[in-house]
């Protein structure tokens, strides 16, 4: 029998720490004596040929940045039956029997249909919005947040200069995690994520003006996107209570950057298990992250678990941020 032949993709929305997963993917597969792939461009790549054979030093010096050396793509053809079937057969004509697929629900329902089509994926959850039911984190995140952070303190500084409120978006489209932490982080007097119904007056007008009682006089609202209109909100809270207010969308900042040490190892171990679980000949596996430990489910059942949001964390955010 020949060597094991596998590859490794990126797709969905980048984030920062999927090159360290790369890295440690190509590394780890090298390292039980098989041939490693890099595709190029998501499932575009399989679909292309766009594929290239990688070693030890294709994957140098890329640890520490952002973004993805293999580049990353929404794929609609892969969306497909025929698109799939079309991936798979190019797989098997390049001798691919096993893919690595870093990226998020979308990306791992795609790893899904390839097995299906007869090619073993393996699932390593990257997304910045730590989104994924069956993890408790995902590459990215850490990074993320703390960039966040970074321009939100910046934000205050002129917010406290001229007794003003900020209302500043973060990402996170229908997960409120980066909101939540970030808040708390930076102290924002009202967190709106999409998990919980909020009520403008109570938790925003009533909010800032009970801190306003206490001398404080300027304040910050951290608002997840999947909430969004910030703009509005900036709007409502000056004509409602006269204090001059901004909005900022923080954007895309948050997916760039160089990776924490959080996410340069979580993603490092990550990618590593999903090599042992290849080399075990399985397929159909997502890698995550349980009590801190590194364990894997199975695609479908990864898919249906229900995501549980940390609503002890936001009541104590309610208590302490005023
Ligand atoms: P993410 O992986 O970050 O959730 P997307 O939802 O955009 O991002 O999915 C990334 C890619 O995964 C899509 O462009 C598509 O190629 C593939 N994909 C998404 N959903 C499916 C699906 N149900 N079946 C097959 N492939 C899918
Ligand atoms: O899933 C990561 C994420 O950054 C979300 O927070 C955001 O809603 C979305 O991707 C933005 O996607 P795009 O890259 O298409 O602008």
């Amino acid at each position: 029998m020949g060597k094991n032949k596998i590859a490794v993709l990126t797709s969905g929305g980048d984030a920062p720490g999927m090159n360290a997963a790369v890295r440690s993917v190509v590394r780890s597969g090298i390292a039980k004596g098989m041939n490693v792939y890099g595709v190029y461009r998501g499932y575009n790549g399989l679909l292309n040929g766009d594929v290239e054979k990688m070693n030890l030093r294709s994957v140098s010096d890329i640890i520490g940045y952002g973004g993805t050396m293999l580049y990353t793509a929404r794929s609609e053809e892969f969306k497909t039956l025929k698109g799939q079937q079309k991936a798979a057969k190019h797989c098997q004509e390049m001798g691919i029997n096993g893919v690595v697929v870093i990226g998020g629900d979308g990306s791992f329902a795609g790893a899904r249909a390839l097995t299906n089509a007869g090619v073993n994926c393996i699932g390593v959850p990257g997304t910045i919005d730590n989104d994924i039911a069956c993890s408790e984190y995902t590459i990215g995140f850490d990074t993320a947040m703390n960039t966040a952070i970074d321009m939100i303190d910046k934000i205050r500084d002129t917010a406290q200069s001229h007794d003003r409120c900020s209302i500043v978006e973060v990402m996170g489209r229908r997960c409120g995690d980066i909101a939540l932490q970030v808040g708390i982080a930076c102290g924002a007097t009202s967190i709106l994520v999409p998990e919980v119904r909020y009520d403008i007056e109570r938790d925003v007008i009533a909010r800032i003006v009970d801190t306003q009682k206490t001398g404080k006089k300027h304040f910050v609202v951290v608002v997840a996107e999947g909430v969004g209109g910030v703009n509005d909100l900036a709007k409502y809270v000056e004509q409602r209570l006269g204090i001059e207010t901004r909005a900022t969308i923080l954007g895309h900042v948050q997916r760039g950057g160089s990776p924490t040490l959080r996410d340069r190892v979580v993603a490092s171990i990550m990618g590593h298990k999903a090599v042992e679980l290849l080399a075990e000949g399985k397929g159909n596996r997502v890698v995550a992250m349980k009590e801190n430990k590194i364990v894997d489910y199975d695609i479908t059942e990864a898919l249906e678990m229900p995501r549980v949001f940390n609503k002890n964390l936001y009541d104590i955010a309610k208590t302490i941020s005023i």
